[in-house]
């Protein structure tokens, strides 16, 4: 496993597990704790996804269990758009998240979009940071014109940004911005949410196989070559071995360029850019 040296002099484990999608709250805890067995050692959550205290339970099984510390791990929320009004709701939110979480201290607080009132939220986090609630403060979804404008205006630059990235939306634009002013790039939908065929793409299985590893494992390769940290999401154990097991192999630069070819240079998941999705986003309540 390698390691991202983030903006703050923290050390953040390039490769993590993503939470996304696991709503229930017993399978949530179990996917967890299979996740921390299985090696990961970044756990990625949302107030949005709803099991925050899930996730914490799970942490606090595996820390008894001795098969990890606290300080081994390397846990992210983000605050929800509708907490995204003022300094102090993003604060308060952050609050309400270390407390469903139980853990101490939480290592990354995102804000989720680049919704609302994000200045001012941006503060609040800030503010959690400075009281050390967070050890880090970032962004979500902040495509490169909004990042640009968000860091000359703001006191402590985004230590991470985490976006949608992966071969058919590689982003490049977005990593060469990232790395001007700093902020280490994070990858959610790495495997693409499944979407494209990307398990069985036939370019993907045919580099895949000179290593004997799988198109999601050279996905996945190809992003932290690249030096972006990911966070691949499943609710399977073999899956979750099968997509830690990425340390061992090196795609050359000629299966590099071949991946690169696949972008189409727009996101197929979610449209950003529509301005019904972002009423939807701004109306999605996660608390009264
Ligand atoms: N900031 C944001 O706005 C944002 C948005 C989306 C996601 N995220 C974060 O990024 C994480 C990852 O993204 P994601 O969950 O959307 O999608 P993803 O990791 O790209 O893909 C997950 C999907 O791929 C399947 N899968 C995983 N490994 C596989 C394998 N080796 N072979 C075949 N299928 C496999 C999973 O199924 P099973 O679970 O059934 O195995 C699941 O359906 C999230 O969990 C979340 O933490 C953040």
């Amino acid at each position: 496993m390698n390691y991202a040296t983030l903006n703050t002099g923290a050390k953040m484990p390039l490769e993590g597990f993503g939470v996304f999608q696991i709503p229930d709250a017993v399978e949530c805890e179990r996917v967890v704790y299979d996740a921390i067995k299985t090696g990961y050692r970044l756990l990625d959550t949302a107030a949005a996804y709803m099991n925050e205290e899930a996730l914490g339970k799970a942490v606090k099984r595996a820390i008894a269990d001795g098969l990890v510390t606290r300080d081994e791990l390397f846990i992210t929320t983000k605050v929800w758009v509708q907490d995204q009004k003022t300094e102090e709701s993003a604060y308060n939110a952050v609050r309400a998240s270390l407390e469903k979480l139980d853990t101490g201290y939480i290592d990354l607080v995102l804000l989720h979009q680049a919704l609302g009132d994000y200045f001012a939220a941006y503060r609040g986090i800030t503010r959690a940071y400075k009281e050390g609630l967070t050890k880090a403060v970032g962004v979500s979804n902040f495509y490169p014109f909004v990042l640009a404008n968000f860091c000359d205006n703001v006191e402590v630059i985004p230590a991470v940004n985490q976006i949608e990235l992966h071969p058919f939306f590689s982003q490049e634009d977005a990593l060469a911005l990232m790395k001007e002013y700093g902020i280490q790039p994070q990858a959610w939908g790495p495997l693409a949410e499944g979407k494209h065929g990307i398990f069985t793409d036939p370019v993907l299985t045919e580099i895949g196989a000179k290593y004997g590893k799988t198109a999601a494992q050279v996905v996945l390769r190809w992003n932290v070559q690249r030096g972006v940290s990911i966070l691949p999401k499943s609710t399977h154990v073999e899956r979750m071995e099968q997509n830690i097991s990425i340390w061992d192999f090196e795609l050359t630069d000629e299966d590099m360029s071949r991946i690169n070819e696949m972008n189409i240079g727009h996101s197929e998941i979610i449209d950003h850019f529509n301005p019904q999705l972002v009423k939807a986003l701004n109306n999605m309540k996660i608390h009264p």
